[in-house]
């Protein structure tokens, strides 16, 4: 089975940007470490970062019919993007969101999502960790672990 982790706009900074927030680790490792756990679970992890709202909406377009589960962290397009929400809901795909940062504990724009109401769940505020857990329960929706 395939899974697709999308990572919205500034992810690319990760490690640079606010390590307060974000922590001083980079997406490389994130994208490494992922791609190590799926291999331990039968999962085939693809990752793609972009910071342009139509390349990940294309990119989800395109998972319809070739990948068994996406994982998204829209970053700041969480909070404003009904493109990026509609996009998710127009795939049979189904989507976990993730976020680094505790979204409800930081400025009150932050703490709404438009686009978790076309996902299956969300896990915020745990940093790499939130895409682990969400990658963990990829595998066990797949039926690949318990
Ligand atoms: C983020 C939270 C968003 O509010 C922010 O705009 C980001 C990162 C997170 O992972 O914590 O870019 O999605």
């Amino acid at each position: 089975p395939k899974v697709l982790v999308l990572h919205g706009p500034n992810l690319n900074r990760l490690g640079k940007r606010e390590p307060g927030v974000y922590g001083r680790k980079s997406l490389t490792e994130l994208n490494h470490r992922l791609e190590e756990l799926g291999r331990e679970w039968g999962l085939e992890v693809e990752t793609f970062q972009s910071n342009h709202e139509g390349e990940l909406i294309d990119r989800i377009h395109a998972a319809d019919g070739t990948f068994d589960h996406l994982i998204i962290n829209p970053g700041a397009l969480t909070h404003y993007s009904y493109a990026l929400r509609d996009a998710l809901a127009s795939v049979e795909v189904p989507a976990i969101e993730v976020h680094l940062s505790n979204i409800h504990n930081r400025e009150a724009f932050r703490a709404h999502s438009v686009t978790a109401p076309a996902t299956v769940g969300q896990i915020v505020g745990l940093g790499f960790l939130s895409y682990e857990l969400a990658l963990r329960a990829v595998a066990v929706r797949l039926g690949l672990i318990n």
